[in-house]
């Protein structure tokens, strides 16, 4: 009730009174009390006035289980969201809630992760009071060699949400680095647990550079937060709900086809990548070659030096700039 009364004071950017909080509620006048009072000390400012009712004060964002609650709009993604203060990984827990029944949708989001996990074994450093940590667990129902590109849709989902949220638009490193000026703002670790045809479950980590911070030496060339680009303060909740509002609208256009081709348009038209030349990180030999734009499938297509096509594949091959990064 906490998460509908905070949406019901914020939409209404007015006093709304005790009595039409407990009808609309069913709930009695102590229990509108007290809901108010913790939502008070979460650290919302709600001002009490009698024969008036109660006013949230405009402010910003207190990131936690009901600002996230109360910002939600989809039909399913991201619904049930539980918030932790302090986790080890949102994929970890992600997975053991897959594990004990929890159901399509369920999103685990974090103020800060004590082990934050990133692609290719590396670690996500995850402090606390500034970025933005989420793992969404799918269970759906096609073949796991789908997986792979959900991703991408993930990928335009979150290029969506910041822009909505923040008037940034960002671009797509193919195929999951979202990146602003040129530098790395969010990054998407996508893990899942399969079995011969069937997948059990998909979770899909979500990290965003979201408030001003220091990066470590080994990354500062090449990482960004969103507060720096745009100069203002990031509203977390409202970010992890435009993301999950989106992401909900591109896997509905993915789910069409079991492919991208409802994305593509969208997809290459974000991709930094796509129309430029490249240099392909292939285990079996580097080579540089001009970059297309994605297939269906959400291979990269790059034309080598003698004119062939390829369709490059996430899994074995990342792509870099011919000069850095991008
Ligand atoms: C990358 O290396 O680019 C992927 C980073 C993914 C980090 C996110 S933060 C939320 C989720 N939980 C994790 O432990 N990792 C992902």
């Amino acid at each position: 009730m906490k998460s509908e009364i905070l949406a019901l004071l914020r939409e209404r950017a007015d006093y709304v009174s005790g009595q039409e909080l407990c009808e609309r509620f069913k709930v009695s006048r102590t229990a509108v009390w007290k809901a108010i009072n913790q939502l008070k000390k979460e650290g919302y400012r709600i001002e009490a006035v009698q024969n008036k009712g109660y006013l949230l004060a405009k402010e910003e964002e207190v990131f936690g289980q009901h600002e996230l609650e109360s910002r939600m709009q989809t039909a399913w993604a991201g619904k049930p969201v539980t918030f932790y203060d302090t986790i080890d990984s949102t994929n970890l827990r992600a997975k053991l809630e897959a594990e004990s029944g929890a159901g399509h949708g369920t999103l685990i989001v974090a103020d800060m992760q004590t082990s934050g996990r990133g692609r290719r074994g590396r670690s996500w450093n995850s402090p606390a009071g500034t970025n933005v940590y989420f793992t969404l667990l799918l269970k759906p129902e096609f073949a796991p060699d789908k997986a792979s590109m959900l991703t991408l849709v993930m990928a335009l989902a979150v290029a969506e949400g910041i822009r909505v949220t923040t008037g940034i638009d960002t671009g797509i490193k193919w195929p999951n680095d979202i990146v602003a000026d040129g530098r790395k703002v969010c990054g998407i670790l996508t893990e899942m647990s399969v079995e011969q045809d069937y997948i059990h479950y998909v979770v899909i980590g979500v990290g965003i550079n979201a408030g001003k911070q220091e990066f470590a030496p080994e990354i500062a060339a090449t990482a960004a937060d969103l507060e720096e680009i745009c100069g203002n303060k990031i509203p977390r909740a409202t970010l992890v709900a435009e993301i999950m509002k989106a992401f909900e609208k591109y896997y509905a256009l993915f789910l069409q086809n079991l492919d991208l081709s409802g994305l593509l348009e969208a997809y290459n038209a974000v991709c930094v990548n796509c129309g430029k030349e490249v240099r392909v990180l292939d285990p079996k030999g580097e080579y540089v070659a001009f970059a297309k734009g994605i297939d269906p499938a959400g291979e990269l297509l790059v034309e080598t030096a003698d004119g062939n096509i390829q369709a490059i594949y996430a899994g074995e091959v990342s792509v870099r700039g011919i000069y850095g990064y991008v």
